[in-house]
């Protein structure tokens, strides 16, 4: 499967779980590290742990100018410099999947301001946002975040403005799992 990639609980790898929250809905197990790896196809979790799976995709909402601006601020995953990382699986509920795309890109921009927020916090957060929910995963997206420690306050608050959005009322399940890059 093309752009596939796995997101597995393991014992230990290159990121070291800080913490596992349950923000909404159903929490994910706890877990040490998390192995993220390109993936040839989905494979039953191994017994104890679970393993996450979405692809990297095109754009759905972003309009020419946000597209401009989030290309001339953004920077890649793998800075050394960014030590810390965020996983946060989320699931948006069947009244969001049930609304017309121009409706959803007014609730996301327009309302909640999500690439204008975001956009303040580049270049110092680096993301990709993976999709899943075409996978037939319990999770529709599987976001990531990097950024130093430095930086770990800002993205707190990141957080706090976007969860504080019309678009997160559609959110129904988020998990947010904070991680340590093994040095
Ligand atoms: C770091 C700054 C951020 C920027 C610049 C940013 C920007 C964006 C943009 C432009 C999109 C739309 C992509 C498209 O056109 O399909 C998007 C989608 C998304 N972002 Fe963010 N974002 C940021 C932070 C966050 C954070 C902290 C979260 C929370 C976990 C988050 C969760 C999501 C989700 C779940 C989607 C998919 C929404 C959907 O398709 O319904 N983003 N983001």
């Amino acid at each position: 499967m093309h752009n596939l990639y796995a997101f597995t609980g393991v014992d230990s790898g290159d990121w070291r779980v800080l913490s596992v929250d349950p923000i909404r809905g159903e929490p994910l197990g706890a877990v040490r590290a998390v192995d993220v790896a390109p993936a040839q196809g989905i494979a039953p979790a191994r017994p104890g742990s679970w393993t996450l799976y979405g692809q990297m995709s095109n754009l759905r909402y972003a309009a020419r100018t946000e597209l401009a601006a989030l290309r001339a601020r953004q920077e890649p995953l793998g800075r050394p410099l960014a030590l810390r990382a965020a996983m946060i699986p989320i699931k948006k509920s069947a009244a969001w999947w049930n609304l017309a795309q121009d409706e959803r890109r007014a609730i996301f921009e327009e309302l909640s301001h999500h690439t204008a927020i975001g956009l303040e916090y580049l270049p110092a957060v680096a993301r990709q946002l993976y999709h899943s929910r075409d996978l037939g995963e319990p999770f529709d997206f599987i976001t990531w975040f990097e950024y130093a420690p430095d930086d770990a306050e800002a993205f707190e608050r990141l957080l706090a403005r976007l969860r504080a959005t019309s678009e997160w009322s559609f959110v129904e399940r988020e998990v947010d799992v904070r991680l340590e890059r093994r040095t």
